[in-house]
């Protein structure tokens, strides 16, 4: 077999056969097929797609490419959740104890952000002591002690997806539901979860813009999770807008600590607490999260996890050095308030990166002050923006001129849940 072959069939629209498939992610791994090959295979997958049945074989020959994980020591069940990443979404943080707390083991091996996205890394990594990296024998005795491990995929899991995806990345090739599917699949079925569940984001601020595309990926991701024999399900949920009020590393660690002390703003708190009830469910555990929250055990279970990864749950968060308020420019209701452009704006403010090996600032981002919906008066404040260097307000300022609007009514907005797949 060679890779013009594999291509040149992709390439004319045809379906390419489980053996091709084996064959060319093997030897991508390897290095037998070049970079380039590679990314004329991916852009063909792009432009003509692939059947179930292709991305099937494509998801399971790149677990296979690496380390497969096993939690069948554990005498509780697995449950673990991805989002596909929004603007905001700081989930899994009170959501991993949370579940843990009511029952089931939370294995979670988490990404770093790029782009307008945050990543969950990050944002644990602005917490003094605690450590993403951890040995497979440390995940197992994290789990053992907390319930629940948030942490980096070792370089030994699905490898043909790691170097796939920073070829993606470079060659304009990231937006294909198959290519998605089949990355995010791959890790987390080697993760060797028993349940899994998929927020799937949908709006400006998301990958998927549409509920149809958000949906296509879904219903292909539950497929190849489900034949997998990991019990999945998910749910489509709004990113037109932010999630909750705080965009930024620390900012929403410190809303997550919020929420699980048994406040913080109420859409975190509807979506934490109905991923957990979907969680446990798929894993088959009766439990009640939303009382989780109120007694304090999820709390418990997150200054345990936290301590467990080297971390103080006590420690002061670190600060930008420099905030910048924008108020409200009229009043009436604040009609929009754009997920892309607040993630922009956190973006340049500091609380991401432009290339992967960049560093983030744990303090940079944007504190909202209203929320679509709201009532707002002019002259009120709007949203307050944190940096370390005073020269980034105005290219914030810059993405966030068209991301709000005050009028007389408020627009449509999607639903915070918008459906369950
Ligand atoms: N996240 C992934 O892990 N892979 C993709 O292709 C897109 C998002």
């Amino acid at each position: 077999m060679d890779a013009i072959e594999v291509i040149r069939a992709k390439r004319d629209r045809g379906g390419l056969t489980t053996a091709q498939i084996d064959w060319v992610i093997d030897a991508y791994t390897r290095g037998d097929v070049a970079d380039e090959q590679m990314s004329a295979l991916a852009m063909a997958i792009l432009l003509n797609g692939m059947d179930r049945r292709e991305i099937a074989d494509w998801t399971q020959a790149m677990i296979r490419s690496g380390e497969r994980m096993d939690w069948s020591v554990l005498d509780r069940p697995t449950a673990d959740k991805h989002s596909t990443g929004g603007v905001g979404d700081k989930i899994t943080l009170p959501l991993a104890p949370l579940v843990a707390a009511c029952g089931a083991y939370v294995p979670q091996l988490s990404g770093r952000g790029l782009g307008h996205t945050g990543g969950t890394l990050d944002k644990l990594e602005s917490i003094p002591g605690w450590r993403a990296s951890l040995s497979n024998d440390e995940m197992l005795d994290v789990l053992r002690t907390a319930g629940a491990v948030v942490c980096a995929a070792g370089s030994g899991l699905a490898p043909a997806d790691k170097k796939l995806y920073a070829l993606r990345d470079v060659t304009g090739t990231v937006e294909s539901i198959p290519l998605i599917a089949s990355s995010i699949m791959s890790k987390k079925i080697a993760e060797g979860t028993g349940s899994l569940v998929l927020d799937v984001k949908v709006g400006s601020g998301a990958f998927m813009k549409t509920t149809s595309t958000a949906r296509e990926l879904a219903e292909t991701m539950v497929a190849l999770g489900t034949d997998a024999g990991v019990r999945t399900v998910a749910l489509l949920t709004a990113m037109d807008r932010p999630l909750g009020r705080a965009v930024g590393n620390a900012l929403e660690v410190e809303e997550s600590v919020e929420v699980l002390a048994g406040g913080g703003p109420s859409d975190v708190v509807e979506l934490t607490v109905r991923l957990a009830q979907e969680m446990l469910e798929a894993a088959g555990v009766s439990a009640d999260p939303a009382k989780a929250l109120r007694d304090g055990s999820a709390m418990d279970a997150w200054r345990r996890m936290i301590t467990a990864q080297g971390g103080d749950p006590d420690a002061l968060l670190p600060r930008a050095a420099e905030s910048l308020t924008v108020e409200v420019p009229s009043s009436g209701v604040l009609t929009r308030l754009d997920a892309y452009a607040v993630g922009l704006a956190a973006w340049r403010l500091g609380a991401g990166r432009a290339r992967k090996e960049d560093p983030v600032s744990f303090g940079a981002g944007v504190t909202l002050h209203a929320k679509p919906g709201d009532l707002v008066r002019a002259g009120q404040p709007l949203m307050t923006l944190h940096t370390d260097e005073t020269s980034r307000f105005d290219r914030a300022l810059e993405a966030l001129e068209d991301g709000y609007a005050v009028g007389e009514a408020s627009e449509d907005h999607l639903p915070l849940i918008i459906d369950r797949v």
